[in-house]
């Protein structure tokens, strides 16, 4: 199987970190490869017990035998990159090689800057970014007044780059958000400081990538974000602003989707999001805050609580749908072992009517009431079982009636953090 992709099947922090890590370990994984997405994103990785989390970085800069890749459709901030990178030496990791696309866009200081200021005015329609300039950034790419990797090389180049860059938005500092208007040199100062270090790392990451799928070495794609928070398929406008579904991954990498051959869409025994934007399932009773507290329901990267509510098979439905997925990886089964009985979303109605996949409009997505169908629970500390047959009863019932509804098979099921603490269903 040489070309994988792991992606997010709902609106983030689904374990796609350790699905990616399991896979890597396990899989015999060549290459790890980031396409979209910036240093939004915290993936954890439990390794013998010791925590791990990336950010910027693939996960399988934690397994030596791989090389990790941030390809071109990443937003790169040299400073976190660097950070990152020196935080796992600091702890005695061993890291694998590292490259980096020359055509992935640079975060600067200035986009976290226009990122909060932006969160500001928008009062309380924010959208509850992570403030690390992703949006920015992205703007600036597709308004062609983006900065890119091989620009850092080149400083005449890049202080033409800044210059039109900041130009336009120095005005909209200065004269709507009342801010300090950003000096240029400053900025050239800024990323020229990273240009020796990241020097080695560049490379044309798509030709890397293609040579090594002709040679029949396995790559897997490390989706960031996911499905529901995608710029054209999620919930806009409480999304990111990149495409983290796996055609995103083709256009990220520079790879084409004939060379894709598995889909795995990461999902959880019940639903998180962190942010604004509506989420049809979520709780606000007391089988909310035990999901956020059994569950450790914290973000990697802010720290902020996420928002928890039951298993929704419409939006597992619909990332199907929109991914092409071949096979989900259900993780935290192992935080349901709390409950009696279990709700599944089913269905939603809608101004009185049943739905059964995702509504067309938002304003219907924002009045869509979950239609449950209750499981009974197994009580039961799961997180021993290493085989589908070792699982009680009931929570075998509940992983079947998962795949029946949610349009593609259950390939591993997560029973714990650890790498270890999982079981394969379908090899
Ligand atoms: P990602 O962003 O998709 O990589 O996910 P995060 O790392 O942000 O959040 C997932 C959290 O769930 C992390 O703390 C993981 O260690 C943890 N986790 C992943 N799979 C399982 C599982 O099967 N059971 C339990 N209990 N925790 C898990
Ligand atoms: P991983 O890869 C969960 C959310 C933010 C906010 C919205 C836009 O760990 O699953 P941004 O800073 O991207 O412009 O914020 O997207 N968000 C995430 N939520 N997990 C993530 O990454 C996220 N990355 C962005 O909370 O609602
Ligand atoms: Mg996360």
């Amino acid at each position: 199987m040489p070309a994988i992709v792991v992606l997010g099947a709902q609106w983030g922090d689904e374990g796609k970190g350790k699905a990616t890590d399991l896979l890597a370990t396990t899989d015999q994984i060549d290459f790890v490869v980031r396409t979209s997405g910036g240093h939004n994103a915290g993936h954890t990785i439990v390794i013998n017990g010791e925590k791990y989390a990336t950010h910027l970085l693939p996960s399988g800069i934690l397994t030596p035998g791989a090389t990790s890749v941030i390809a071109n459709g990443v937003v790169v901030s040299p400073e976190a990159l660097f950070r990152e990178l020196d935080g796992l030496s600091e702890r005695g990791v061993e890291l694998a090689e590292l490259k980096v696309s020359a055509n992935a866009h640079v975060i600067a200081s200035y986009h976290a800057t226009i990122d909060k200021v932006s969160e500001r005015f928008l009062g309380k329609n924010l959208i509850g970014t992570t403030g690390r300039g992703i949006g920015p950034a992205y703007a600036d790419k597709v308004n062609r007044v983006g900065v890119r990797i091989a620009d850092l090389f080149d400083e005449s180049i890049l202080r033409q780059k800044i210059e039109a860059a900041l130009d336009v938005r120095n005005h909209l500092l200065t004269k709507v958000y009342n801010r300090r208007a950003i000096e240029v040199e400053a900025i050239v100062e800024e990323l020229l400081a990273y240009a020796d270090r990241l020097e080695p790392m560049v490379c044309d990451t798509s030709l890397l990538l293609n040579n090594a799928l002709d040679a029949g070495r396995t790559v897997l794609f490390e989706g960031a974000q996911a499905t529901m928070l995608d710029v054209d398929h999620g919930t806009y406008p409480f999304v990111t602003s990149s495409n983290p579904v796996a055609g995103g991954v083709c256009v990220g990498a520079g790879v084409g989707p004939t060379r894709i051959d598995r889909v795995i869409g990461v999902i959880k025994a019940y639903t998180t999001r962190v942010g604004s934007g509506p989420f049809p399932t979520e709780l606000f009773d007391a089988d909310g805050l035990k999901l956020q507290e059994l569950g450790g329901e914290i973000g990697v990267s802010t720290g902020r609580t996420r928002r928890c509510g039951w298993y929704d098979a419409v939006v597992a439905r619909y990332a199907s749908r929109v991914n092409g997925l071949t096979e989900f990886f259900l993780t935290k089964l192992d935080i349901l072992d709390a409950w009696d009985r279990i709700p599944v979303c089913v269905a939603y109605e809608v101004d009185g009517q049943r739905v059964d996949e995702m509504p067309m409009t938002q304003t219907e997505f924002h009045h869509a009431k979950p239609i449950y169908d209750y499981f009974e629970g197994w009580r039961t500390d799961i997180s021993g079982c290493r085989t589908f047959e070792d699982l009680p009863k009931n929570a075998q019932i509940y992983v079947k009636a998962l795949e029946e509804l949610s349009g593609a098979k259950i390939w591993g099921v997560g029973v714990g953090p650890g790498r270890e603490q999982t079981i394969v269903v379908h090899p």
